[in-house]
């Protein structure tokens, strides 16, 4: 069973290809990635949840990267999470990476169903960020907010 975000939506995910797992912690989503025979890029500030991810999945390549200065790689990525972390100035390029067809998959926390502060997404947030894409699923609520989509 896949990790997080990509749970009950594994339908959605192409045969196979390039996938990109941003802000990817201990890697659990980019490992299942690769499990399921992607070729997997994953990013993170944290040397730690690298070397933990690097353990679960030596195929992956981890990617040690501060996001605030922008993707460290360039696509096309046919698969792109970005889950449990937010920076709304990330965002287009999280577009610019898809492959035509490519599938997005984002989650953040949000103030829908919690409250307000910094890091959690204002309401509609995803849908600014990600509406002119084709929307398979957008929900808000719990403190969270989730999208996934399809570029074109
Ligand atoms: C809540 S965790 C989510 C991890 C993973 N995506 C998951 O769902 O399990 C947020 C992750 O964002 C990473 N992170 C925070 N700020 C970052 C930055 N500026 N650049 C890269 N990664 C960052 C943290 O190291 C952490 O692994």
């Amino acid at each position: 069973m896949p990790p997080g975000a990509l749970r009950g939506r594994e339908h959605l995910l192409p045969a196979g290809g390039r996938a990109l797992d941003v802000a990817c912690g201990r890697g659990a989503v980019a490992a299942w990635l690769a499990g399921r025979g992607f070729a997997v890029d994953a990013v993170d500030v944290s040397p730690v949840g690298l070397a933990a991810g690097a353990a679960l999945a030596p195929g992956v390549t981890w990617i040690a990267h501060d996001l605030t200065l922008g993707l460290p790689v360039s696509g096309p990525y046919d698969v792109v999470v970005c889950q449990r972390y937010r920076d709304p100035a990330l965002y287009p390029a999280l577009v610019e990476v898809l492959a035509p067809g490519g599938l997005l998959v984002v989650t953040v926390l949000a103030e829908v169903g919690d409250s307000g502060g910094p890091f959690r997404a204002p309401p509609g947030e995803l849908e600014a960020a990600f509406g002119h894409l084709r929307v398979l699923a957008s929900e808000e609520g719990n403190g969270e907010a989730s999208l996934v989509a399809l570029a074109p």
